[in-house]
C-alpha cells in the first residue's frame, strides 16, 4: 500500500517538474493554450525568450500567427507567421492506392502535402527552425518523438481526398460517427458527419485528427481516441 502511495506521488511530481522547466511534450493536458507546458505553448522556449529590454518574446500565438505582415499565400489559417518548409517529401503509398475501383478511381497521385498539413510540417518536418517566424531565424529545429521528418511513408496518409470507394473500408462522407463515451466506456453519437473531419477540399489533413490549439485530450488530438473512436469515425472495422 505504502509503495502505491509513493509511486502515485512520484507520478504527480513528474508533470509538475516539466512545467517548471518549460519542457514541451506529452504529459501536460489542457484546453487553453495559456496552460504552461502544453506542447504548443512556446512561451518558455529559448528561441522565444522574454526580453526585458525590448519587452518582446514569450508570446504564445506569434510563432504561428501575426497581427501584421502575414503570409498571404496561406488560406487555411488566419494571419500565418511561421516560415514554410521547402523540403520535398516521400508521401504515403499504401496498398489500396493505385487501384481502380468501380471504374472511377484513378489513384490519388499526391506528391506533396497541402492544406493545414503544410502549416504543421513547417515545424514537424524538422527542416525549419522552430524560431523561424516573423523574419526571425533563431532556434533549433524540432527533434525527438514529435518529429515526423521528410519521410511520410510511415505516417497516416495526409492531403488525400476522402474517397469511401477506395479499399471499401471507409464510411461514406455523410456517415454520423461516434464519440467515445467515458461514462460507459462505450460509444455515443457525435451527431457529426465524416465531412466535419475533412478540410474544405474534402481531404484528410493533420487537422482531421489533431487540434492546433487544444490539448485537452493529449497529443493535440481533435477528438478523444479512447476506444479508437477517432479511427472508427472514418474506418469501418
Ligand atoms: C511553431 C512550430 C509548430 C507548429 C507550426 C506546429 N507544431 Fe506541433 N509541436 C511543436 C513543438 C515544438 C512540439 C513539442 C515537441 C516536443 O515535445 O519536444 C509540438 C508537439 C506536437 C504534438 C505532440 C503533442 C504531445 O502531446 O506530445 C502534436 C500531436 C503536434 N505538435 C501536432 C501539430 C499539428 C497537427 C500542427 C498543425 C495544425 C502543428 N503541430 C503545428 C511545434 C509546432
Ligand atoms: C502551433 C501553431 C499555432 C499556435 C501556437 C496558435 N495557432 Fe491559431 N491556428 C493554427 C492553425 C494551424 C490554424 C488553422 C487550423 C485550425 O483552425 O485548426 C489556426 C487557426 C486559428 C484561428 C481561426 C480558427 C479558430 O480556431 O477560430 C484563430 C482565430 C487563431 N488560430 C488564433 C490563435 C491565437 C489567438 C493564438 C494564441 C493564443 C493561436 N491561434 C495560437 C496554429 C496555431
Ligand atoms: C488519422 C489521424 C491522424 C493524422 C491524419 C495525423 N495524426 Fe498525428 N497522431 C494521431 C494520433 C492518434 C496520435 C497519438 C499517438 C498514438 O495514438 O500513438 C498522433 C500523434 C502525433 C504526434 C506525437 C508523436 C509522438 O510520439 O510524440 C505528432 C507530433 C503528430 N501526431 C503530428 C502530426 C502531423 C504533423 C500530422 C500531419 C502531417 C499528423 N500528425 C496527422 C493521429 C493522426
Ligand atoms: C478523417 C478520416 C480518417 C480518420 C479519422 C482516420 N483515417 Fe485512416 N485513412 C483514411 C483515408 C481516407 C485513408 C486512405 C484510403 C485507404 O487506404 O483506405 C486512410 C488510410 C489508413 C490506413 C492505410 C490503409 C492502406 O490501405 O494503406 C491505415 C492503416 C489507417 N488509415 C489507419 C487509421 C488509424 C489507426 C486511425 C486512427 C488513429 C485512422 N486511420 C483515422 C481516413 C481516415
Amino acid at each position: 500500500m505504502k509503495k502505491l502511495i509513493i509511486s502515485a506521488a512520484l507520478g504527480l511530481m513528474i508533470p509538475l517538474m516539466s512545467i517548471a522547466q518549460s519542457t514541451l511534450g506529452p504529459g501536460v493536458t489542457g484546453s487553453s493554450l495559456t496552460v504552461a507546458g502544453l506542447p504548443h505553448n512556446f512561451s518558455g522556449q529559448t528561441w522565444n525568450a522574454y526580453n526585458a529590454t525590448t519587452m518582446q518574446g514569450g508570446q504564445i500565438c506569434q510563432p504561428c500567427h501575426t497581427p501584421h505582415n502575414a503570409d498571404l499565400t496561406v488560406t487555411e489559417a488566419p494571419l500565418w507567421n511561421h516560415q514554410f518548409s521547402t523540403a520535398a517529401y516521400q508521401m504515403y503509398t499504401g496498398f489500396d492506392f493505385g487501384t481502380l475501383v468501380s471504374g472511377v478511381y484513378t489513384g490519388y497521385g499526391v506528391t506533396a502535402p497541402d492544406g493545414t498539413s503544410k502549416l504543421c510540417l513547417s515545424c514537424h518536418d524538422g527542416a525549419v527552425a522552430l524560431g523561424a517566424y516573423g523574419g526571425q531565424t533563431g532556434g533549433a529545429a524540432l527533434t525527438g518523438g514529435a518529429l515526423l521528418d521528410l519521410d511520410l511513408r510511415n505516417d497516416h496518409p495526409i492531403s488525400i481526398p476522402y474517397d469511401s470507394l477506395v479499399g471499401g473500408g471507409l464510411h461514406t462522407p455523410t456517415y454520423i460517427y461516434n464519440n467515445f463515451n467515458p461514462a460507459t466506456g462505450g460509444y455515443i453519437t457525435s451527431g457529426r458527419a465524416v465531412t466535419a473531419r475533412l478540410d474544405a477540399a474534402g481531404k484528410v489533413q493533420c487537422t482531421s485528427c489533431h487540434s492546433a490549439h487544444s490539448n485537452s485530450r493529449g497529443y493535440q488530438l481533435g477528438m478523444d481516441n479512447r476506444g479508437s473512436a477517432l479511427c472508427l469515425a472514418c474506418h469501418k472495422k
